[in-house]
């Protein structure tokens, strides 16, 4: 039953359609609580918010189905332009980009070069750019282009998703370079990854546990209090340095333990999404999680 409701969800974020009719309703069946707004100024008025609180943040400009060359090049400036203003204000903030919406379906070359532009110019404010892992068929290309910015730019990494057989490898692969480690948000087949959340979680503490023994800065990203618990309790019988690595969490979920991880004292990192192209990324999130629509429902029905 589990598994009927997450592929039901993942094929509406799959939905084309879907996703480019939903630009136009604007924020509906309650997305605006896991999204910080549409435009740059509400994304740099909550940073400013979670900064307040000991919370650093990571700004996801949403964009799904991108297939004009035009569109990812607005999508660049508007990056570029979050990036000029976190500088500006002087805010604790990085930027995590998906490179679809930067234009990998349309010519991985002119991916590249948009991607250099946005490396680039962070490099030049010390800012970190987190490239984000889509699905298995995005993989691949989506390695390429990091290799390829590697060779030039220190402030750039990536995500590993524990569910896929090949993570251990490719995270052993990045050492020196910042990782994130999630579960992975995809449906996948059998072929190339776990299926079971029992596999998922036993091999992601397995790797974030190895990653944290080697000194690279490593961002621990999931809302399972199993998995934090037991990643608190390795990092103090290791004596890992809590300045080598931070708990991150999507904006709008258990911020309450948001919050308490910030004030025992870890690094913590909130995932901020803006954008009017909220469809995609809402019905993932249902997806990993059904329990959100009961969330959302008692929002509408008691606020
Ligand atoms: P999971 O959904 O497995 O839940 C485990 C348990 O935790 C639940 O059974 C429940 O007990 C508890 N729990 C979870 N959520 C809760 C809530 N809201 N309230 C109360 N209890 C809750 N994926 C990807 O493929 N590529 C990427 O680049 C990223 N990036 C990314 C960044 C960040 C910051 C996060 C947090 C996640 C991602 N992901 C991702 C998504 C990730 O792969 C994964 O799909 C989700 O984080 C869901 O898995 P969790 O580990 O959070 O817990």
């Amino acid at each position: 039953m589990a598994n009927l409701t997450r592929d039901f969800f993942i094929a509406l974020s799959n939905n084309e359609l879907l996703n480019k009719s939903a630009k136009k309703w604007g924020y509906r069946l309650g997305a605006e609580q896991f999204v910080a707004g549409t435009d740059i100024d509400s994304v740099i008025k909550t940073v400013k918010r979670l900064n307040d609180k000991g919370i650093s943040c990571t700004v996801d400009n949403l964009g799904e189905f991108v297939t004009e060359k035009s569109e990812s090049t607005a999508a660049k400036e508007k990056i570029i332009s979050v990036i000029e203003r976190i500088h500006e204000e002087q805010v604790s903030c990085h930027i995590s980009v998906k490179l679809t919406q930067l234009g990998l379906d349309i010519d991985e070359s002119f991916c590249l070069d948009n991607m250099r532009e946005i490396v680039g110019t962070a490099n030049k404010y010390d800012i970190f750019i987190n490239i984000d892992t889509e699905d298995y068929h995005h993989y691949a290309p989506t390695i390429r282009v990091l290799d390829e910015l590697l060779q030039d730019f220190d402030n750039v990494g990536t995500v590993i998703q524990s569910y896929f057989y090949h993570a251990e490898t490719d995270m052993d692969k990045y050492k020196d370079v910042r990782l994130r480690i999630v579960k992975g948000a995809y449906k996948e087949s059998e072929e190339v990854a776990f299926q079971s959340k029992e596999e998922i979680d036993e091999n992601f503490l397995k790797l974030a546990k190895k990653r944290l023994k080697c000194n690279t800065f490593t961002s621990i990203a999931t809302h399972d209090h199993h998995i934090i618990q037991e990643i608190k309790q390795f990092a103090a019988e290791e004596g890992i340095n809590k300045n080598n690595f931070e708990f991150q969490m999507l904006y709008g979920f258990r911020t309450e333990m948001q919050e308490q991880l910030a004030n025992e004292g870890y690094l913590f990192c909130t995932y901020l999404p803006f954008g009017d192209d909220w469809y995609g990324y809402f019905m993932r999130r249902l997806a990993e999680r059904p329990q959100n629509i009961n969330l959302i429902l008692k929002d509408k029905l008691y606020t």
